[in-house]
């Protein structure tokens, strides 16, 4: 049986055929594509690329660093990272068609050599110890119950000194979520931390925390500025509609409005393992 929390993110065709569809309605030609074409939709966290480069900037990424992106979607940050460095990115993503459809991107925009995507549980990384240079994680522990295990498996694959750099949704004391939202149409796979609960967390799994920055404001203008421009310019050629469906349109709104009444809020954390 498919995982719900898979079930959730796949689509029902293939990604990459109707990404391909909704950029060529908008006039892309795909042997012309770039990283920037793809952002609306593979860059599936609050704030975007912005906020991808904002990690990146702590990970002392150089060309010979080989990252790991835990929950690496449809592989956006994955690529950014490898264009911007020149390092190699490895993307790990419990559901099946966004490690498939991630591949298939990356081809486009010609960096399938430094990338590559497999399916796996952030719970139980399917790598070595001591593995990677650096990691990252964008907006997915928010449907891991087992954060413990998440962080823990991240130390465990981190070279000593490796960085560690976690981006994601939590609890504000604003409130219960208003669902649907992005990560879940329901309570069932929402798992959110929240802010007292992250640092015990992160410095349990072995890490010490250098940095931590609470980017609600920031989330909330971002929301206002995509909203204006798209009352402006319509709706981008392809966005998190094309596999969350029909609902996407309230996901939105009831974002803006859990990150106005301090429902969710936008944290980060820099760390070393
Ligand atoms: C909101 S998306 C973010 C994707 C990507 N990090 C980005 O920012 O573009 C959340 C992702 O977490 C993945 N995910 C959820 N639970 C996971 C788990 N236990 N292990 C690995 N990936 C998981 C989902 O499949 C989905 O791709």
């Amino acid at each position: 049986m498919i995982d719900p929390v898979a079930a959730h993110y796949s689509g029902r065709d293939s990604l990459a055929d109707i990404i391909a569809e909704g950029l060529q309605r908008a006039g892309k030609d795909l042997n012309e594509l770039t990283t920037a074409d793809l952002a609306t939709v593979d860059e599936f966290h609050i704030r975007g690329r912005k906020a991808t480069m904002e990690l990146a900037g702590h990970l002392k990424l150089t060309e010979d660093a080989h990252v790991l992106d835990i929950g690496s979607g449809l592989g956006g940050p994955a690529r950014t990272l490898a264009e911007a460095y020149g390092c190699h990115v490895t993307g790990l993503d419990l559901t099946q068609a966004f490690c498939d459809a991630a591949q298939i991107l990356s081809e486009w925009v010609n960096l399938g050599n430094r990338v590559a995507f497999q399916q796996g549980d952030a719970t139980n990384l399917p790598f070595a110890d001591d593995q990677f240079d650096a990691a990252m994680t964008i907006h997915v522990a928010m449907n891991i119950a087992a954060k413990d295990k998440m962080y823990e498996q991240a130390k465990r694959i981190l070279k000593p000194g490796g960085i560690f750099a976690v981006y994601d949704v939590l609890q504000g004391e604003g409130g219960d979520v208003l669902f649907p939202v992005p990560w879940a149409r329901e309570p069932s796979i929402s798992h959110l931390a929240t802010p007292d609960e992250m640092e015990p967390l992160l410095a349990g799994a072995g890490f010490k925390i250098s940095d931590v920055q609470d980017s609600t404001r920031e989330s909330q203008s971002w929301f206002e500025a995509i909203t204006a421009q798209m009352a402006q310019s319509g709706k981008p050629p392809v966005t998190a509609q094309v596999f969350l469906g029909r609902d996407f349109p309230e996901m939105a709104r009831n974002q803006v409005r859990n990150l106005a009444e301090r429902r969710i809020r936008t944290v980060s954390y820099i760390c070393e393992a």
